[in-house]
């Protein structure tokens, strides 16, 4: 009844997130692409009034008139709209479902069994989770400092985008190094979205705020507030598409089992912000069709750095040979190894139901699924967070069923 129950508000807090994430990154992309979509006025009345760009649109059966100011208005209307919720309430479900999901069981999904680092690889539940966090929480404060350092008057912007690209490259290489694949990719996501959501919280809408408050008061805004404002928006702006699909990469064991699984999470990373660049600069009237090619290339060079055959896939290298493997013997591989999650009737082991829906208490089922099982075992994704401790050997025995 527990796990059911578990099961239930992991389903809802994911709705509540899914949800609240298009509403904010949909509003995020509308805004950048009201913006570089703004046209010099074409109504002298509008330039006199300091408008500095406008936007036509037609949409739902009525026709919108956006209007840019270059500072603001002379007097500001009190019922301005304003969007920071839909930020927070993306974070905080995220979260939520993070203890939900991970914290609660981090021997299956945080812990590194194959961590080069022997610490990583032993650590208990708690310090898994406790890392978990500073990992977060880390990648926030360097983030943060790197802005505030390299470009505080907004002046080195282009060299600060190099430093963050150079940050996510290295939070892939760790994430992956301390935790479970699939937490690796997640928690790399996860940086990223904090930082998204911090923008908003620490630095956009407070600046923001001062800019309203100041007007108010009949003084003129600091300028450096909304240039700032600008720059952490900017940096959301490239975060959105790789985080959207590191928060999906979830279901592609492929791609999170592999060695080099870092190497093609910065990859993805990459290509997520030049395509996102393509439709900046289209919005803007540009169609530079080098960055959704860069974009292509660079999802190739992910996939092919994750297809199994880049690994060590010839049977030659293995360290033991392997020969006659008989049905007995995998039995008795899948019953030690993989049955106390994938049974008909998990329950005991915290599942309502056989993960991933399959269960291999019975020959039939594991002779059905020879080749995923062949693949998720070759991969080191299964047994989840080695948890049943498989061997090398055991796992070329698996891998050489049938060769
Ligand atoms: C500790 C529990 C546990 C053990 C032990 C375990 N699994 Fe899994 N397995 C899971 C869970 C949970 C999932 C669901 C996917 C996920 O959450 O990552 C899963 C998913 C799978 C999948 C689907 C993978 C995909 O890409 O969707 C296969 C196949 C699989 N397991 C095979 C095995 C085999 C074979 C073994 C034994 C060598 C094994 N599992 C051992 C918990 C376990």
């Amino acid at each position: 009844m527990q796990t059911y129950l578990i099961d239930a508000v992991n389903l809802l807090l994911r709705w509540l997130h899914v949800i609240a994430a298009i509403a904010w990154i949909g509003e995020s992309i509308y805004f950048v692409m009201l913006d570089n979509s703004l046209r010099t006025p074409k109504a002298e009345a509008d330039r006199q009034k300091g408008i500095f760009g406008e936007m036509w649109a037609v949409h739902g059966g009525g026709f919108y008139h956006n209007q840019k100011y270059t500072t603001a208005p002379d007097k500001l209307p009190n019922d301005l709209h304003w969007s920071f919720w839909k930020a927070y309430t993306t974070w905080l479900s995220g979260f939520a479902l993070f203890v939900i999901l991970y914290m609660v069981n981090p021997g299956f999904y945080l812990i590194n069994p194959d961590s080069p680092w022997q610490w990583a690889a032993n650590m208990s539940g708690w310090q898994a989770n406790l890392l978990a966090l500073l990992f977060l929480l880390g990648g926030w404060v360097v983030y943060n400092q790197l802005c505030k350092r390299i470009s505080p008057t907004m002046q080195r912007d282009g060299l600060l985008s190099i430093a963050v690209a150079v940050m996510m490259v290295v939070v892939a290489y760790l994430s992956t190094q301390l935790f479970g694949g699939r937490a690796a990719f997640l928690l790399t996501g996860a940086v990223m979205a904090t930082a998204m959501s911090a923008n908003v919280f620490f630095w956009i809408i407070p600046g923001q705020r001062r800019m309203v408050k100041a007007m108010k008061a009949g003084d003129a805004p600091n300028p450096l507030d909304g240039k700032r404002g600008k720059q952490r928006s900017v940096h959301n702006t490239y975060f959105t598409l790789p985080v959207v699909l590191l928060m999906v990469s979830n279901h592609y064991s492929f791609l999170y089992s592999h060695e080099l699984a870092w190497v093609a999470m910065s990859l993805l990373i990459f290509a997520g912000a030049v395509i996102r660049q393509f439709f900046v600069l289209l919005h803007a009237g540009k169609r530079q069709w080098g960055y959704p090619a860069a974009g292509v290339v660079l999802v190739i060079l992910a996939f092919w750095v994750a297809s199994p055959d880049s690994q060590t896939a010839d049977p030659s290298d293995r360290d033991t040979q392997v020969s006659d493997v008989g049905d007995n013997q995998i039995a008795g591989l899948i019953e030690e190894h993989c049955v106390q999650c994938h049974a008909s009737n998990p329950e005991h082991a915290g599942f309502s139901a056989p993960p991933a829906d399959y269960a291999f208490d019975d020959w039939d089922d594991i002779l059905a699924h020879k080749a995923v099982i062949q693949q998720v075992v070759e991969s080191r994704y299964m047994p989840l967070g080695n948890m049943t401790e498989m061997s090398d050997e055991e796992r070329d025995t698996i891998a050489a069923w049938d060769e």
